[in-house]
């Protein structure tokens, strides 16, 4: 079956679909992304994403696309064209191209780029990663200081990983003035003595809609939760660690820079989370 994807208003066969080579996307990464996941053909967390998205576009300055109920009607569109029970949605929105290559941010009519493209992936919520557990190698966190923003300069990220894979691991935490500050594509978290453990919200991480559910979740479970820094040490002294993000959920770490974690398999309150998570989610998605 041949993906359908979404194009500036038009729903077209992925090997239809162009952007301008003049697109300040293509060009400067002069664009910002959501990736929302999909369960039973239904939307986890859209509104957080949705409102996420328009944050990401004010900081930059940029025009939103589309009105949010357009929004979720072209991402329930996608799903149903593409006929995705399990998978992942990617929608990106760049500030568009008039017609050159120039430093210089274009007029303001120029109109902004909005593509968004489905990613089926069969067996997402049962993943057998996520019942082995990650390994994640800690790196130096080189990237620009507003990360709170989605912007897709994800060279670093990806470098990231290719540095943990090199190594034999599956992913890598970031660290910068001797605090980890997030994952190469999620929020970074380390349990001790039944107390969850997380860098607070700034400009210095991406502020994740599956940290905000599953924080919320696990308050209501009763379980403790501190935000503050952290150091890699502390991490790999702990009981249990993991991430969350929209594409991998609640992810158990069960090994840093080669040191493994409690027992070596994946914890129990990272896996009693992603139950959590996976249920509550399936029974509010839309
Ligand atoms: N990444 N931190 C970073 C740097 C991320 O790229 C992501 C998401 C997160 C988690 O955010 P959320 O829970 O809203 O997905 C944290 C997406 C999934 C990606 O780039 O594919």
């Amino acid at each position: 079956m041949t993906r359908t994807v979404y194009v500036n208003g038009e729903y077209l066969p992925e090997t239809e679909a162009t952007v301008s080579i003049f697109d300040r996307g293509f060009l400067m990464a002069d664009a910002v992304y959501e990736v929302t996941s999909v369960l039973g053909g239904k939307l986890i967390d859209f509104e957080g994403h949705a409102v996420r998205l328009k944050r990401s576009l004010d900081e930059l300055d940029m025009a939103e696309p589309c009105t949010k109920e357009e929004l979720l009607e072209i991402h329930r569109k996608l799903v149903e064209l593409n006929e995705i029970d399990e998978g992942l949605i990617y929608l990106q929105v760049t500030r568009g191209s008039d017609g050159d290559r120039d430093f210089v941010f274009p007029s303001e009519d120029t109109k902004p780029t909005t593509v968004l493209f489905t990613q089926n992936k069969p067996g997402l919520a049962d993943s057998p990663a996520a019942k082995k557990g990650a390994k994640i190698i800690s790196i130096e966190d080189i990237r620009w200081g507003r990360r709170d923003i989605k912007t897709v300069q994800l060279l670093y990220p990806s470098m990231g990983k290719m540095m943990a894979k090199k190594a034999g691991a599956d992913d890598a935490w970031m660290i910068e003035d001797g605090y980890v500050t997030e994952g190469t594509s999620n929020n970074a978290y380390f349990v001790k003595d039944g107390v969850i453990v997380t860098r607070p919200l700034s400009n210095d991480i991406l502020h994740g809609i599956t940290r905000k559910a599953v924080l919320r979740m696990a308050a209501e479970a009763q379980l403790k939760i501190e935000e503050r820094l952290f150091t890699i040490e502390e991490a790999k002294e702990a009981d249990e660690a993991f991430t969350t993000s929209a594409s991998a959920f609640v992810m158990p770490v069960v090994e840093i820079d080669g040191i493994a974690l409690g027992d070596g398999s994946p914890g129990p309150i990272a896996k009693r989370l992603r139950e959590i998570y996976l249920d509550e989610s399936r029974k509010a998605a839309i």
